[in-house]
C-alpha cells in the first residue's frame, strides 16, 4: 500500500467516525467478491463483465422483452440460478453492521442506496422495508428475486424456480417480468426521492464498486458534493468521477471493513 493510500485510509476512518449523516451508494463491484459478475470492465473474481458478452438492449429493455419475452425471461432465470447460492462478502456485512450500530446508537444515519438487484445487502442484514426512511436500504434498480405483471403491475410472489416459459398473470393474463429496472424505464419515485434526500442531506458520501456510468444513480454523488459532503470512492479501477475527495484504490471486501471497524 502506498503512502497516499495509507493517508486516505486514515482520513476516511476519521470521517466515518465523525459523520452524522452518511449515504452509501453501491454498484456491481461490491458483489464481485461474492462471485457475481459486474456489468462493465473486467473483474478479477468473475472475469468478463455481463455487457461485454450480452446486449443490454436485448436483455435489459422493454423493447427487448416485447420482441422476445422468452429469451429475456430465460436470461433472468439463468442469472437467478447463478446467483442463488452466492453469499454476502465482508463489504456487505460491514455495511449492514454499521447501519445496525448507527440505528442503535442514534448518533448516525447510514442510508444505503444500491444499484444491485442481487439481494445480497438484504441477505447481509440491511433493511429495505422502510425505504422512505433515512437509515434503510434503497434498492434503486429493483430486485431480481421479485416479479410483477407487465400489464397490471400486480406483484407476483409465487416460486418460479425452473420455470422456463414466461408465466402469465392470474388476474389479467399479462406477461410476468422480473422486477428490475430496465434501460429507458423510470425509477420508482418513492425510492428515488428517498435516495435523493439521503444524498442531499449527508455529510459523507461513499461510492463503492460502481463505474458511475448509469444515471440517475451516478448523479447522487454530485448532489451530495453540491451540499458540501465529503466524497469517498472505493474501487480497484479509476473512474471518471472528478468530485471524489478520497480515493481508496482496492477491493470493497478488503477495504470497507477496515474503514468502518476501527
Ligand atoms: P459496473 O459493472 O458498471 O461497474 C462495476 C465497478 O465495480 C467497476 O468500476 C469496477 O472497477 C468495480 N469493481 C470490480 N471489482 C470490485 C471490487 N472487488 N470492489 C470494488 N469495486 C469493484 O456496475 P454498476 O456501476 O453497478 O443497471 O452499473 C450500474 C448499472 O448498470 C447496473 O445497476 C445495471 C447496469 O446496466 C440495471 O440493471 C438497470
Amino acid at each position: 500500500m502506498d503512502d497516499l493510500q495509507k493517508q486516505n485510509l486514515e482520513k476516511v476512518k476519521k470521517l466515518v467516525q465523525s459523520a452524522k449523516r452518511v449515504c452509501i451508494l453501491t454498484g456491481a463491484g461490491v458483489s464481485a467478491e461474492s462471485g457475481i459478475a459486474t456489468f462493465r470492465g473486467y473483474s478479477e473474481e468473475t472475469g468478463e463483465s455481463l455487457w461485454s458478452k450480452y446486449d443490454p438492449q436485448q436483455l435489459a429493455s422493454i423493447d427487448g422483452f416485447l420482441q422476445d419475452p422468452e429469451m429475456v425471461w430465460q436470461w433472468y432465470q439463468w442469472r437467478r440460478e447463478v446467483n442463488q447460492d452466492k453469499q454476502p462478502n465482508p463489504a456487505h456485512i460491514a455495511i449492514a453492521q454499521w447501519q445496525k450500530r448507527a440505528k442503535q446508537s442514534g448518533q448516525q444515519d447510514v442510508t444505503l442506496v444500491t444499484q444491485n438487484v442481487d439481494g445480497l445487502h438484504q441477505k447481509a442484514g440491511s433493511d429495505p422495508k422502510q425505504y422512505s426512511v433515512i437509515g434503510s436500504l434503497i434498492e434503486l434498480h429493483g430486485n431480481i428475486w421479485q416479479n410483477h405483471c407487465l400489464q397490471c403491475s400486480k406483484e407476483h410472489l409465487e416460486d418460479v424456480t425452473g420455470v422456463q416459459q414466461v408465466p402469465k398473470c392470474q388476474s389479467c393474463g399479462g406477461q410476468i417480468r422480473p422486477s428490475v429496472v430496465w434501460f429507458g424505464e423510470v425509477l420508482d419515485q418513492n425510492k428515488w426521492q428517498a435516495a435523493e434526500t439521503a444524498a442531499y442531506c449527508c455529510d459523507l458520501f461513499l461510492s463503492i464498486g460502481t463505474s458511475s456510468q448509469v444515471y440517475p444513480a451516478a448523479g447522487l454523488m454530485m448532489l451530495a458534493k453540491s451540499q458540501g459532503a465529503k466524497i469517498v470512492e472505493i474501487n480497484p479501477e479509476p473512474t471518471q468521477n472528478s468530485v471524489v475527495d478520497y480515493q481508496i484504490k482496492g477491493k470493497a471486501g478488503e477495504f470497507f471493513p477496515q474503514i468502518v471497524n476501527n
